[in-house]
């Protein structure tokens, strides 16, 4: 990769060769309308179908429990609206957590302007939501329980698989968004217990303006938008057939290679953290737990640097986000990390560091080389 070195895969990621390899000929050879009954539609319509396959097989789902959407924003949307919306008989509550994506704090929002009560289950000093607090929560008109599997922000992982089991024993549907997980680590429908769970193709190696929700047999959700009878009906519009193919490609692949990406992302991870701990002359706070966190996401703070002047000093040779954004006078401080209520000059102090597949031994030490020099004029 040319230009700074990229450490910033939770934001999105590269498209993978073979991604981009499988989806060039249906721009142009191969661009019939799936809905077509003559050879080029069919051709497509297999294409998307052997897509739908690949998704499914990644996550434990049958093919015909996934349905393609543009994003991670649009599955969070439909699942938690179209949720709701069709169990509107037995009430307006939903239970989700204090450290979501804005695709699912802003629609609880929006829903709470819409009559629904939400209970906004709070977290521990390291993001996570306690199980225990979930079933407190549940009451007879609760609908929805929708909580994430991976947090963007700091990594920290979710007990899904015991909330799944709460929102099962209390008949509750049950939604997690997968964005970050999914091609990180295992992420298995049945094993988790959801009912409905959300993915974003940009974040494992595939295109963006591309997903996927899984939507459990059985399961029923309202449209979020109304047209033809594509995607079941459920998502009509015609189908974004090269996305959809790169989507399938980059579920193949991140299923085929899970392990060794997992252990690869979790060596560079550690491989900076180490190098980092051992050239930096400040101390390092780690915001989550790193037994329980993605493999590939570092949220840290260097004692007494500010992470936005750290990241403007070198911008130019690493790419990493901030925890808090930077205003003229004031720095907000970003609600994950307000509410696993990090000190306000950690949290100031607070950079994310993810890597991915694609990162090497050799631009982690370079980037320890740098950030390290540049901690250290800092502090
Ligand atoms: C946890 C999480 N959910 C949802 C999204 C939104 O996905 P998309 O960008 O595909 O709409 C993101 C993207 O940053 C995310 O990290």
């Amino acid at each position: 990769m040319s230009g700074p070195i990229y450490l910033d895969y939770n934001a999105t990621t590269p498209i993978a060769p073979e991604v981009a390899e499988e989806m060039l000929p249906y721009f142009q050879a191969h661009f019939g309308n799936p809905s077509s009954s003559y050879a080029s539609g069919r051709h497509n319509k297999e294409a998307m179908e052997k897509a739908r396959m690949q998704v499914a097989n990644l996550i434990g789902a049958l093919p015909e429990e996934i349905i393609f959407a543009s994003g991670g924003t649009e599955s969070n949307n439909h699942a938690i609206r179209g949720a709701v919306f069709s169990n509107q008989q037995k009430g307006k509550h939903i239970i989700t957590s204090e450290v979501e994506h804005p695709a699912v704090t802003e629609v609880c929002n929006y829903l709470e302007k819409q009559g629904y009560e939400i209970t906004w289950v709070p977290v521990d000093a390291f993001g996570k939501v306690n199980p225990a607090a979930i079933e407190k929560a549940v009451r007879p008109d609760t609908v929805l329980i929708s909580i994430m599997h991976a947090n963007n922000e700091v990594g920290t992982i979710q007990p899904i698989k015991e909330m799944g089991e709460i929102a099962k024993k209390h008949c509750v549907l049950f939604h997690t968004d997968a964005a970050q997980s999914v091609g990180k680590i295992e992420t298995d429908v049945n094993e988790l217990n959801v009912d409905l769970l959300s993915i974003a193709g940009h974040k494992l190696y595939g295109p963006k303006g591309i997903g996927a929700l899984y939507i459990r047999k059985g399961v029923k959700l309202e449209n979020l938008i109304f047209g033809a009878g594509q995607e079941h009906g459920l998502r009509p519009g015609t189908e974004n057939v090269p996305y959809i193919v790169a989507l399938g490609k980059a579920c193949e692949l991140a299923k085929e290679n899970l392990d060794g990406n997992k252990q690869h992302l979790f060596q560079m991870r550690q491989r900076l953290l180490d190098g980092l701990k051992g050239k930096v002359q400040t101390g390092i706070k780690l915001n989550a737990d790193p037994n329980n966190c993605l493999p590939n996401t570092l949220s840290i703070a260097f004692d007494g640097v500010e992470a936005h002047t750290l990241a403007s000093f070198v911008s130019s040779e690493v790419s990493f986000s901030i925890g808090s954004a930077c205003h003229a006078d004031s720095i907000e401080i970003s609600p994950v990390l307000k509410a696993m209520q990090t000190d306000r000059k950690t949290a100031a102090g607070t950079v994310r560091i993810s890597t991915g597949k694609f990162t090497t031994k050799d631009e982690i030490d370079r980037a320890v080389e740098i950030i390290s020099e540049t901690v250290n004029k800092l502090v």
